[in-house]
């Protein structure tokens, strides 16, 4: 595909804008109506209106985090994808800016829903912000191609004129050829691209020294047959001297998932020795890196699912969709990762509780004096060897028909979360292996105005979930069966981040 000539690439520009004007035009107009729902997050990144899905793009560009993501403007479900965008200078405090990306180009735009701009990722070429991005179109047969788009200023941007930059599959008949994500090693860019072939996932390797022109490696790493048919937005990157690979299955139980091994450059493959889930919980999709200039590894992903009742079922509330709270990865021994709340957070806690120790027995104790439905609360626990199980219920109704219940199963050792709330959509158990050797255990807990995050034993368990209490349900008890359980309990309320002035 040739570049076009100036005056066909301005004709393009313009229709590319004019698509980003109507669909910032249509935010405006329903924005004010979402800001009273009572499910809107206090601390975490949505749309400003309308339908939210994947993390794209996240990149540390001139000292701000910047996060894109597939977004349809005109309505709270899933559509042509745009791209919106939002930035922060410290991972809590967002900004949300104009869309970045919309539908306008005979690889991006179709005549049926499916079209769009699809996830990516994003890389700052030496000072221009470049977005890497799947057009997806489907009008007789799906068409998926990598396309590039450029920005000097972090906020608008052009498609390059001679798009895609990868026009095909290197393979015939496969299953999908998405979500491309580019990184920079020595001085080369490299791109994963998800596929799947023959009911295995796998990911296809390139490599470019300019990120127009790509160079086919081949395939880096594939399923071993019980990890899903087709590799969604996958993402490899270097971790404690080893590379690690995020991947999102299709088609498979394990719905996220991180491998880690070597990855030889000179081969193309990836050589992977560990697998594990990132994230035990339901709604946890998608998730993508950025590596930011304290050499952190930051992770973000989608905190909904795919199939989830609270997305086919949602009532009209104006919008749909989160991100989690950005995350940092850690290495552990032998492969494994960990995954802890930034540090930053700290900088939304308000009120602080101490609510001391508490020690209970085959019992429940409602824990008075604390009542909130967005905080963080950080529990010390220590049980005896014939206890059963333990745990904590967070947003609680008074008349005890709604909760979300931590449970740690001691001779199973299973760490669990349930959810359960009248009337409203999907009860669900998710279930993480948890040892704790020694009769201990430490929980950090993010509980917002609908959803949990669980971060068991500094990070190296993680239960995320939504929830959708029907009213305030804003208690916190703990209980415990079989044997004496200790907790020193410590809360915070969090700061509002969307209301001026608060946070
Ligand atoms: C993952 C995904 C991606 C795709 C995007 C479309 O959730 O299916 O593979 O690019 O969503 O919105």
């Amino acid at each position: 595909m040739k570049p076009l000539k100036e005056e066909a690439y301005v004709e393009r520009q313009t229709a590319h804008q004019e698509s980003i004007n109507l669909g910032n035009e249509a935010l405006a107009i329903v924005n004010e109506s979402v800001a009273g729902d009572l499910h809107r997050l206090h601390y975490h990144l949505m749309p400003p209106a309308n339908w939210m899905n994947d993390p794209n793009g996240l990149v540390y560009y001139k000292g701000e985090y910047h996060l894109f993501y597939q977004h349809y403007p005109y309505s709270p479900k899933w559509g042509p994808m745009h791209w919106g965008h939002a930035k922060s200078k410290d991972l809590v405090h967002w900004e949300h800016l104009p869309i970045a990306l919309a539908p306008s180009e005979w690889y991006d735009k179709g005549t049926l829903d499916g079209h769009g701009c699809w996830s990516g990722s994003a890389v700052d070429d030496n000072g221009v912000l470049t977005l890497i991005y799947t057009g997806h179109v489907d009008d007789n047969d799906i068409k998926e191609t990598q396309c590039i788009a450029r920005s000097e200023d972090g906020i608008h941007f052009e498609k390059y004129a001679g798009n895609p930059v990868i026009a095909d599959s290197p393979e015939k008949n496969c299953f999908g050829f998405r979500d491309p994500k580019v990184w920079k090693y020595e001085d080369q860019w490299y791109m994963v691209v998800g596929s799947g072939k023959d009911g295995n996932g796998k990911i296809h390797l390139y490599r470019s020294a300019d990120l127009k022109s790509w160079t086919y490696l081949g395939i880096a790493a594939e399923s071993d047959g019980t990890m899903g048919d087709m590799w969604e937005c996958p993402d490899l990157f270097p971790m404690g001297g080893h590379h690690a690979l995020i991947l999102s299955p299709m088609n498979v139980q394990e719905r996220n998932m991180y491998l880690t091994g070597e990855m030889n450059y000179e081969t193309g493959k990836f050589d992977y020795r560990y697998k594990d889930k990132l994230d035990y919980g339901y709604d946890f999709y998608a998730a993508q890196t950025l590596l930011d200039g304290q050499n952190r590894r930051i992770l973000m992903a989608w905190m909904d699912m795919w199939g989830s009742k609270s997305i086919t079922e949602a009532p009209s509330r104006g919008w749909l969709g989160a991100m989690t709270i950005p995350r940092e990865l850690v290495p552990g021994e032998h492969g494994k990762l960990f995954m802890r709340p930034v540090q930053e957070h700290k900088l939304l806690r308000n009120e602080h509780y101490a609510l001391g120790s508490h020690t209970i027995e085959s019992d429940q104790m409602r824990i008075t004096g604390f009542r909130s439905t967005s905080y963080e609360l950080e529990a010390r626990i220590e049980f005896a060897a014939e206890v059963k199980e333990f745990g904590i219920k967070l947003r609680c109704s008074d008349d005890g028909k709604e909760e979300t219940v931590v449970t740690y199963k001691v001779e199973d050792r299973m760490l669990q979360m349930k959810r359960d709330y009248e009337g409203t959509r999907d009860q669900h158990i998710s279930v993480a292996p948890l040892e704790c050797t020694d009769g201990s255990m430490k929980l950090h807990i993010f509980v917002d105005t609908s959803s949990v995050e669980l971060f068991a034993n500094e990070g190296e368990r993680v239960i995320t979930n939504r929830v959708y209490p029907s009213g305030g349900s804003d208690g916190l008890r703990i209980f415990a069966d079989g044997g004496p359980v200790k907790f020193e309990l410590e809360a915070w309320t969090l700061k509002n981040i969307w209301v001026q002035g608060e946070a």
